[in-house]
């Protein structure tokens, strides 16, 4: 039986080596390193370590080292087709096993390779234009406004499309590429009569998406004047997909931890404010709810989350659908309150690094959150409110499942609302 080699891929990528062997080995994180006690040789003093970021593990005693596969194979004492199948299993990940590489598919890896390429190219190119540019009034103004520094730039590459049709294009057709990726790749808009293509993103500060393994796979554009749409990203490509892919977390994750929260936030722009403000420690969903996916990115670097979406009912409901999605993968959840600023970026604007230090520091928990936004439209001093207050937060108590937990939560419950608490329980 063979398994494709994009499968054996797909799953090395989706698989975190540190999450996989912390099943075995008890790892501490140590600069950039897991560190533990070899589990293939005897020893007092840690010598085996694991590299996130090159997804490989090492011992410096016994000099084993590898990827998932060799890890498994070695510790499970399996074949190597075995030791993916293990691996699948744990992770819930469904292999086809029926089909071999055909030419088709070792071509799309190709193209997708290709496709990579392209997109590097084209966030160079948009960054020497911001360079280039950066004293066009509008562009001084953007940057000004929104106090982006020289470093911030740098760090996340920004980038400036210009107002033409065909700078993007006429750099990308000089560099020789095949007009399909061109197509592919989602950076050109293509104009069937006229067979020829044109710049899709004109007039915007361009923000590069990268994924995990810091590849550049899309982009988002900011239009510089108030022309719609107010961003613009790159459509769903073979290398992106934005229910994979969370903005910033490529920087992020080398400072999270399982004491270090993240903090999810809905823009560009407010990822971006965060790390002018001096917290590293967030990424933003773009354009999209927050996915399983997401969540099981995000647990490969943390369990705590803190949820600091938009401020409006829109952010609400999305925070609301957020909290289910994370806690379903075991990550605990809190919620900022930004008050009357609509967004992260904002609020720094507005209130400083302090109050929003703070705002992380009172972020309520998932179940005060739902709590509150149950209340916040009921008159709690009306017994028909009172009473439909009860009937909501009644699935909510009865869910918790640490039952000492449950008993305390609902005798808070009672005495901040002035409900009788053996009532309640009953309820
Ligand atoms: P917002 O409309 O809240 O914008 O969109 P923002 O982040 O506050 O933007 P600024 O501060 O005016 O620059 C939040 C996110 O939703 C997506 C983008 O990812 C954006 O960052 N979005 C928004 C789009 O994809 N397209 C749009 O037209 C608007
Ligand atoms: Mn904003």
């Amino acid at each position: 039986m063979r398994i494709p080699e994009r499968e054996i891929e797909e799953l090395r990528q989706m698989v975190d080596i540190v999450d996989l062997i912390s099943r075995y080995v008890t790892l501490t994180k140590k600069g950039n390193n897991y560190f533990g006690l070899c589990p293939f040789h005897k020893e007092k003093t840690s010598s085996f370590s694991v590299n996130q970021d090159k997804q490989i593990f090492h011992c410096f005693g016994c000099g084993v080292g590898g990827n998932i596969y060799t890890f498994i194979m070695k510790k499970e004492n399996l074949s190597f087709v075995e030791a993916v199948n293990f691996i699948a299993d744990l992770y819930g990940y469904t292999l086809t096993q029926d089909e071999t590489d055909s030419a088709e598919q070792i071509k799309r890896q190709e193209d997708q390779k290709q496709l990579v390429e392209i997109h590097r190219e084209a966030a160079r190119f948009f960054y020497r234009a911001l360079k280039e540019n950066i004293r066009l009034p509008l562009v001084t103004e953007f940057i000004r406004n929104r106090k982006i520094t020289p470093e911030i730039i740098k760090n996340f590459g920004l980038g400036y499309a210009d107002e033409k049709w065909n700078s993007l294009v006429d750099f990308l057709c000089t560099m020789g590429y095949n007009n399909y990726l061109l197509k592919e790749s989602g950076l050109l808009s293509y104009n069937q009569e006229k067979d020829h293509f044109y710049d899709r993103f004109r007039n915007r500060i361009m923000f590069p998406i990268m994924d995990h393994r810091n590849r550049v796979v899309g982009f988002g554009g900011r239009i510089l004047d108030d022309g719609s749409p107010k961003y613009l990203n790159s459509p769903e490509t073979s290398i992106y997909n934005k229910r994979n892919i969370l903005y910033g977390l490529n920087q992020s994750k080398k400072v999270l931890s399982q004491t270090t929260p993240l903090i999810l936030v809905e823009g560009y722009m407010d990822l971006i404010a965060l790390h002018t403000n001096g917290f590293y420690n967030g990424a933003a969903v773009l354009g999209t709810a927050l996915t399983e996916n997401h969540a099981r990115l995000i647990k490969r670097y943390t369990n705590k989350v803190i949820l600091s979406l938009d401020s409006d009912n829109a952010g609400q409901m999305a925070t609301l659908r957020a909290i289910d999605v994370l806690r379903k993968q075991g990550i605990s959840v809190r919620v900022a309150d930004l008050k009357e600023d609509k967004d992260p970026d904002e609020f720094l604007k507005h209130k400083g690094v302090e109050a929003f230090k703070k705002v992380l520091l009172v972020a309520k928990n998932d179940l005060d959150f739902r709590v509150s936004v149950i209340k916040q439209d009921l008159d709690m001093d009306n017994l028909d409110d009172k009473m439909e207050f009860v009937n909501q937060v009644v699935p909510i108590l009865s869910a918790i499942e640490n039952s000492v937990y449950q008993k305390e939560y609902i005798k808070k419950i009672a005495a901040e609302n002035q409900i009788d608490e053996q009532a309640l329980m009953k309820e």
